[in-house]
């Protein structure tokens, strides 16, 4: 599993990087433990941004916020989710090891890469639910329905299967970036695969212009004016896996690190936990967005206090593809402003070797296949660990109770 997982990855970075980066990424004998780490991990550049409009962690769930998400909107979502036999709750480990190095009381890991094994991320718990909606409330029978979606993979592979599962059509559009073995692996799921020229945004256009000529249903995850519904479903799934973390996790958690590309997911994660803590009179934990250095919408809109399209970066794109986002949903904004307290980027460099730190396994913890869009977040505890500067910004100290997911499993160990 492991010759896989590096054979895959070495073509991934291949694909961007010169071939003397990409021998630097993964050197010849793969150092897969978290110690083992720490060198390469000191000179990972992880850029930290401390969230000025942020609201004080003892503020209440601000009301425009369950606009985005709810603890109410959650448990509609997750009556639904819990009456499919697909639906599990997924693992979340406690990472002694990673703890230890980084010198706080827990990090507690959620494994989505073990979600609905045909999607392999939270994106099942999304993406899906929404079809299930459209599919049931259509007056002529799911069969009749064909619903859309644009996707950087995840999303489309959860939108191809809740179409299949709920026997409707789908077609998925995906941008030039996207890999042919995720292209793959959405038909595998039974949807037609639109390859669209150009970003993630064109794809989004191409969607949107082709469902509105043939009237086929939009499952997007992102929102626009006078489309909100279908992405606050989306949300209100996601919201599930926050819900099973606050109920895993033993005692309050200090820190929740989410990888962020549109901001749905993270701002679903950090609303559901903020509307929860402030409901029982807790503060709420330090919210982190994480993004790829190329593809920081987050952190853009965040330091300007509004919401616009972040820069266009030169140079190759990032490896991270599920979070190569430039522009954020406006619908995570009314969490984000307040809640969100830092934002960092992590740099395509520190994505291999966290991933076969993740598949090598720990003290407890079995290997995790993980994919690239799935470990930024451990990639910034392994960086804090090894950056004291970098910790004490982001105020981690023995006391901390810490959470990340690792949002996806390796697209091709499926
Ligand atoms: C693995 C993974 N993690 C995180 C995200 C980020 O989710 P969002 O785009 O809602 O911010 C995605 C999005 O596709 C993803 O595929």
């Amino acid at each position: 599993m492991l010759r896989v997982l590096r054979e895959h990855l070495q073509q991934n970075l291949a694909a961007i990087l010169p071939a003397a980066a990409t021998a630097d990424v993964l050197p010849e004998t793969p150092v897969t433990t978290c110690r083992g780490l720490a060198d390469a991990a000191a000179t990972w550049q992880i850029q930290h941004t401390a969230n000025a409009w942020a609201a004080p962690a003892d503020a209440p769930y601000p009301i425009e916020a369950e606009r985005c998400v709810s603890v109410a909107a959650m448990q509609q979502a997750r009556a639904q989710l819990e009456t499919w036999p697909e639906y599990s709750v997924t693992p979340l480990y406690e990472h002694a090891e990673l703890a230890d190095m980084l010198g706080v009381s827990s990090v507690s890991v959620k494994d989505e890469s073990v979600r609905v094994p045909a999607v392999g991320s939270f994106k099942a718990l999304g993406g899906a639910l929404a079809v299930e909606d459209v599919a049931r409330l259509d007056p002529a029978g799911a069969a009749s329905v064909t619903v859309t979606t644009a996707s950087a993979g995840n999303h489309g592979l959860a939108v191809a299967w809740g179409a299949t599962r709920a026997g409707a059509s789908s077609r998925v559009y995906i941008a030039s970036h996207v890999s042919e073995a995720m292209a793959d692996r959405i038909r595998g799921n039974g949807a037609e695969v639109v390859r669209v020229e150009g970003s993630y945004e064109d794809s989004i256009a191409a969607c949107i212009e082709e469902s509105e000529q043939n009237g086929w249903e939009v499952i997007q995850d992102v929102a626009w004016e006078g489309y909100e519904a279908v992405p606050q479903r989306i949300n209100a799934g996601y919201a599930v896996l926050a819900a099973e973390i606050c109920e895993q996790s033993e005692g309050d958690l200090t820190h929740i690190f989410v990888n962020t590309g549109v901001g749905g997911f993270a701002s679903a994660v950090f609303g559901l936990v903020w509307d929860h803590y402030a409901s029982l009179g807790k503060p709420r934990p330090k919210f982190i967005t994480v993004e790829p250095t190329q593809a920081a919408c987050a952190m853009h809109c965040l330091r300007n206090g509004a919401v616009s399209p972040a820069p266009k970066p030169s140079g190759p794109g990032t490896v991270q593809t599920g979070l190569d986002c430039l522009e954020l949903t406006p619908l995570a904004w009314p969490v984000f402003l307040p809640g969100v307290t830092d934002c960092v980027t992590v740099p395509d460099d520190a994505v291999g070797p966290t991933v076969e730190m993740l598949a090598a396994g720990s003290d407890g913890i079995g290997p995790i296949i993980a994919g690239e869009s799935g470990v930024a977040s451990v990639a910034t505890l392994l960086a804090a660990a090894a950056q004291p500067e970098l910790k004490a910004a982001l105020q981690l100290t023995a006391e901390s109770r810490v959470a990340v997911v690792i949002c996806e499993g390796s697209v091709s160990a499926v």
